[in-house]
């Protein structure tokens, strides 16, 4: 099956809400408070990268991407966008040659902070307040086929288990079973075991496109790049989307104007990409 990319929509397991799209992202509060805090002039360019599996996976592909970002770290700010937790993103970028980003989108789209600061954008997980993880998370618990992953992979936004081989019927009644008990979920399959349920108005898609609107950076400016489903809704914003020729099958059938597939893997293939972009203007 090709999935198109039409702006800001998406499949109906990941992008389970865009009313939140549909509402104004920036709030008069937070103009009136828009400072860069450590970004002292706002980036001119936004590069939003998934890190497992898209710039993490070969180190050789990784120190070509780290060169090439320090020639343009000027006008282009670096995110990254994972489903990893803030503190562990820290600790990679402490650890390899993932190089300093301007902000950390974490937890599938829950969590947004500045960095070095690390500084919470609050307005963000404001909209999803009332969620209840612990419920959810107990419901789920009882599905045999999902097995709950380590604690530290859980949040008050973010309930996270492993499922090997989950269809799409199956994810779809999941779903439909924790809305029918009503809770607004939003549920992420991602490489054929991970599977996470976030708040429908979060995600990494959502997340983007409330940190480039923090920034005022028009989605034409905003490269986003990823290699499984988890990152999927970040392809249906706009942005101009790169795909890493490792990628799992759920991006592999994105196709759009919108979406460029590189032959190349890991890092390399988020070189190929912004190369194929930049040179678009
Ligand atoms: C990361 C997170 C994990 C999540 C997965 C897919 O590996 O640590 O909790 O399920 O990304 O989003």
């Amino acid at each position: 099956m090709r999935l198109s990319a039409p702006a800001c929509r998406g499949s109906v397991l990941e992008w389970a809400d865009t009313r939140s799209l549909r509402q104004p992202v920036v709030t008069p509060l937070l103009i009136q408070s828009l400072i860069w805090s450590n970004v002292s002039v706002p980036p001119e360019k936004l590069l939003i990268s998934n890190v497992d599996g898209t710039l993490l996976g070969q180190d050789d592909a990784l120190a070509r991407f780290a060169a090439w970002f320090d020639a343009r770290g000027d006008e282009l700010g670096l995110v990254y966008n994972t489903g990893r937790n803030y503190d562990s993103v820290v600790e990679l970028v402490h650890n390899t040659d993932l190089p300093d980003p301007v902000a950390i989108i974490g937890g599938v789209g829950t969590d947004i902070r500045l960095y070095p600061s690390g500084e919470r954008l609050e307005e963000w997980p404001r909209r999803f307040r009332a969620w209840n993880a612990a419920s959810i998370r107990s419901i789920v618990a009882s599905y045999p086929e999902l097995t709950q992953q380590e604690w530290e992979q859980q949040s008050a936004w973010k309930v996270s288990f492993f499922g090997l081989g989950l269809s799409e019927q199956y994810l779809r009644e999941l779903k439909r079973n924790l809305q029918s008990l009503g809770y607004r979920v939003k549920v992420i399959y991602s490489a054929n075991n991970y599977l996470d349920i976030v708040p429908a108005e979060a995600g990494k898609g959502t997340a983007a496109v409330f940190l480039a609107s923090h920034w005022r950076v028009p989605p034409e400016r905003v490269f986003v790049c990823g290699d499984s489903g988890n990152d999927l809704s970040m392809f249906f914003c706009r942005f101009r989307g790169i795909v890493v020729g490792n990628g799992h099958p759920e991006l592999k059938a994105l196709n759009g104007p919108h979406i460029f597939h590189s032959s190349e893997l890991f890092a390399a293939g988020v070189v190929d990409g912004m190369e194929h972009w930049l040179q678009e203007g």
